[in-house]
């Protein structure tokens, strides 16, 4: 095993720096690509999403490509420029700059802008003007700025980020409305999964990693990133460094909740178990590791729809075959309502603890609902009486 490697950061390491680099967000990604082609960015656009989903990454590249001089056919950003290096490094001292609304000096922001809104930039074709956390903007800043953006000027764009979306959007419609809105969205276990193992490749550590990281561990990780690309790659780099590559290191080591704890309360579920179900659902809503459990069945429920697509057998992990002896409509219910509310989760990561485990117990409810005969109730264990 090769240990001289050094893990890199690899959040900062591997950020795209091309369109084709940046995983989900296709429809954003594709217009992208064909403005930069045309040279035909708007004057302000307005990113918003959950976190770790690429919204600073495509500013970055966005900003490259209004800036680079040297773009490829594809309108990618050269990557090598004094324009793209200052992007990319992060030392901005040309005519991108990057803001933060968050920060303190609030009004110094609107100032600088203010200064620079009505001259040409001395040593690049554009101004850009990244402004991260655009919601925290106070109140007089905010309304400074509406009035940059209702005078666009041909030298600068804008591009605004903020977390906050849906009900708890703070960006003022005053700024929103002004600028060309983009929706991010939490990206799919299959693209964080593709992304982690590009990763490795890059860092010439995918052929030596063990088997059972390639397998089960990476999956575990994918799965508890929750839709943030930026978590996963965390993640990674941490399994990496601490060469924590079985599914049990890595639950101990992330505190993720562990799949047996996973099984157990689908087991209850399959069982219609209330009182368990009802102890363990309870422990798990204290512990906050609710959302947790539906992203973990989820996956349960995907890898066991191997065995419905490619066979029988496909998949003989411990949750396979727990849910092997579920019956099929019944599990489907189960992987449609599971999925439901995984997808919710991904997309409006604002559900109580509480609000989850209402709809956990609407689920279970749903799945007991028909009683079945006392003696088909379960498999009867040999030694217990019920
Ligand atoms: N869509 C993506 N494709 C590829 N890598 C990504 C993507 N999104 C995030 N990453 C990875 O995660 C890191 C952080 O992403 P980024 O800074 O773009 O997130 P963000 O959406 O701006 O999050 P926040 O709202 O928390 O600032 C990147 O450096 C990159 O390694
Ligand atoms: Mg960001
Ligand atoms: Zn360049």
């Amino acid at each position: 095993m090769k240990s001289k490697t050094a893990v890199s950061q690899y959040s900062l390491v591997h950020r795209p720096k091309t369109f084709e680099d940046v995983r989900g967000q296709e429809g954003i990604i594709r217009e992208f690509k064909k403005r930069s082609k045309l040279n035909n960015f708007p004057s302000a656009m307005l990113f918003q999403g959950p976190t770790g989903v690429g919204k600073t990454t495509l500013a970055f590249l966005a900003a490259a490509s209004i800036q680079c001089q040297h773009k490829d056919d594809e309108g990618n950003p050269c990557g090598e420029c004094a324009s793209c290096k200052d992007i990319f490094e992060e030392s901005f001292s040309r005519g991108t700059m990057m803001l933060d609304g968050g920060s303190s000096s609030k009004d110094d922001v609107i100032q600088l802008i203010e200064q620079t809104v009505h001259s040409k930039p001395l040593n690049s074709p554009k101004y850009v003007f990244i402004i991260e956390e655009v919601d925290q903007l106070s109140t007089a800043a905010k309304n400074a700025f509406h009035k940059i953006l209702e005078k666009p000027s041909p030298y600068v764009h804008f591009i605004l980020l903020s977390m906050t979306e849906g009900n708890g959007n703070k960006v003022p419609v005053s700024i929103a409305d002004r600028c060309q809105p983009y929706h991010f969205k939490n990206l799919s276990e299959k693209d964080i999964a593709y992304t982690l193992k590009g990763i490795l490749e890059k860092e010439g550590r995918w052929e030596d990693i063990p088997t059972e990281f390639k397998k089960e561990g990476i999956f575990l990780l994918v799965n508890n990133a929750k839709g943030s690309l930026r978590r996963a790659v965390q993640f990674l780099e941490r399994a990496m460094l601490g060469e924590f590559y079985s599914v049990a290191d890595i639950e101990d080591n992330f505190k993720f909740v562990s799949e047996a704890a996973g099984l157990s309360i689908l087991q209850h579920i399959i069982k219609g178990k209330s009182v368990e179900f009802n102890k363990e659902l309870e422990e798990m809503r204290r512990e906050n590791k609710l959302a947790d459990w539906v992203h973990m069945v989820n996956y349960f429920c995907l890898r066991h729809r191997q065995n419905l697509i490619a066979g029988e057998d496909f998949d003989q992990s411990p949750s396979s075959s727990l849910l092997k002896k579920m019956d099929k409509a019944k599990f489907l219910v189960l992987n449609f309502k599971v999925r439901a509310m995984a997808e919710e989760l991904r997309h409006g990561s604002y559900m109580t603890s509480t609000h989850i485990a209402h709809m956990m117990i609407d689920l279970f409810n749903g799945l007991v609902s028909e009683p079945e005969p006392p003696t088909k109730e379960s498999i009867p264990i040999r030694g217990s009486s019920k």
